[in-house]
Formats: structure tokens, sequence, C-alpha cells
């Protein structure tokens, strides 16, 4: 059967990084892509002990080291350290990303670069350290998470939901740019989902799971395994024709 691509590489293994994959949605997708078969690089603040337990009882190769994406320095390193150990990167998942709740009235200018610098500055640095290698080989994918709250709106999150819209933005306009070279650039938009970043925010006080989940089609509080199939999807070659979109997973709460 004909690929698609000449210039893909011969190999069904492919070397994924995930930031922020110590937990919740993170560690979700870096034990999907090693049970698919990848090789496995997890970029985390903290340690990355218990996803690291985890692939390697999955059989799967992993490779964990302290990295904080806000920091251009620090994802260069990073970057290093996965050459050094895989040799390329084909995926990058970049999955970290931090959702105060504040009021925008009480939002300072500190805590709004935080949340820029994290979520959206962290896309500039990771893509600046993957992009070379992926258009070198011929084949890439990247997949960022945005969220639904693009499209809800909902308060207390201007600063976040901002950073996320500039990651919609982001994607979209690169994938205009590389998709030449067999890389896909693609964000998912999830709804509330139970991590232990939403489990120890005020998300629980506010009732936010079950008003959420209640509007939802689906009726359920979302968890990370219902976003690796979207993730593995768009890091796949099947998603080979699927760039510069934001893939909703919410269980039917936006119905547009
Ligand atoms: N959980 C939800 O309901 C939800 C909904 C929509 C979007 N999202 C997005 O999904 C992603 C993951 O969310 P989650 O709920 O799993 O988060 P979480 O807080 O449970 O886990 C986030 C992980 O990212 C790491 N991290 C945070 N800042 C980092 C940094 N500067 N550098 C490297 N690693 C860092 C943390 O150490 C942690 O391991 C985020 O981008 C978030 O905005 C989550």
């Amino acid at each position: 059967m004909a690929s698609g691509s000449t210039t893909e590489p011969e190999r069904t293994k492919r070397v994924a990084v995930v930031t922020g994959g110590a937990a919740g949605i993170g560690q979700g997708y870096a034990l999907r892509l090693a049970r698919d078969g990848h090789k496995v690089a997890v970029a985390d603040l903290g340690p990355a002990d218990e996803t690291e337990k985890l692939i390697r009882e999955a059989g799967g190769e992993v490779f964990a080291a302290r990295c904080d994406v806000s920091e251009a320095d620090s994802v260069a390193g990073f970057a290093t350290a996965v050459g050094e150990r895989f040799g390329h990167v084909d995926i990058l998942v970049h999955n970290a990303g931090i959702y105060p709740i504040v009021p925008f009235e009480e939002t300072d200018w500190a805590t709004w670069r935080r949340i820029m610098d994290v979520n959206l500055d962290s896309l500039f640095h990771l893509a600046k350290a993957f992009l070379p290698g992926m258009r070198q080989q011929g084949w890439g994918r990247i997949v960022v998470m945005a969220s639904a709250t693009f499209h809800s709106g909902p308060p207390g999150m201007v600063a976040y939901t901002a950073s996320k819209g500039g990651v919609i933005g982001f994607v979209r306009t690169l994938a205009a740019e590389v998709g030449e070279h067999g890389i896909t650039v693609n964000a998912i938009a999830p709804g509330l989902v139970r991590t232990p970043g939403t489990l120890s925010g005020p998300q629980q006080e506010l009732g936010l799971f079950d008003a959420l989940s209640a509007h939802q089609a689906i009726k359920r509080v979302g968890v990370p395994e219902d976003l690796a199939g979207a993730m593995a999807f768009l890091t796949s070659d099947d998603g080979s024709f699927v760039t510069g979109q934001t893939l909703v997973v919410d269980g039917g709460f936006a119905r547009a």
C-alpha cells in the first residue's frame, strides 16, 4: 500500500517527547505512546518516577529529566539530553500547563506572565528546539494542549483562556509553514478532566465536576485516558492529512 510520503522514515517505533508527563493527562499520554511502541522522553518540573515505573512495567522505553518548559535554556538542555539518549525526536506532545482560577481584577502582572510563560511561551521554546530535527527527517508530529475554555470563556480564567487561544493560533499558523516538510501541528481542547491539578484546585469546591458533566452529552467526568486516543491519532501516520486543527474532546460539552 502507498505510504503517502516518500520521505517518511522506515520505522514503526518513534521517539516522542511529552511535557508535563509526570502526572495527569501527560502521564496518560506518555503511557499510551509507550504502549503503542514508541520511546518516550518525559519533561517535567518534578520527578516522573511514577510515569517511568508504569512505562517500564508495560515493557516500554523511557527517559525522564527535569525541565521547566517556560525557560528557553531548560528546554534546550532537555532537547540535548533527549538527542543524546534517543538520537532524534519524531513526536512532540506539549501538555505541561497551569490553570490558576483568578478573577481578572485580582490577576497581577506576575501571575499573567507566569501563565503565559508556562502555557504559551513554552511552545515557542519547544518548537524552536524540536522542529529543525523533524524538518530534516521530513516527518514530525506536534500536538499541544489547548482547552475547551477557549470556546466557553469561564469566569476567573482570562489569562489561561488567552494563553490557550494563543496556542490555537500558533498551531494553526505553524501548520501552514511546516506542512510541506511532512510535519503536522494540532491542538487538543479538553473539557474538565479529573487530574491531580484539577483535584487539588478549587474545581471540586466550585461544584464544577458535577455542573459541567451534567451539561455534557456523555454525562461523566473525563479522565486522562479519554484524551489518549485523540493524541494517538494525531501523532500517527493516520493523522498525516489532519493539521492546523483543534480537536475538542469534552464529552460533548460544546456541540457546535
Ligand atoms: N485537567 C483539565 O481539566 C484540563 C482541561 C483543559 C485543558 N487542560 C490542559 O491539559 C494540560 C495538563 O493538565 P492536567 O490537568 O493534567 O495538569 P496537572 O496539573 O495534573 O499536571 C501537569 C503536569 O505538568 C507539570 N508542569 C507544570 N508546569 C510545568 C513547567 N513549567 N515545566 C514542566 N512541567 C510542568 C506538572 O509538574 C505536572 O506534572 C494542561 O496544559 C492544561 O491546561 C487540562
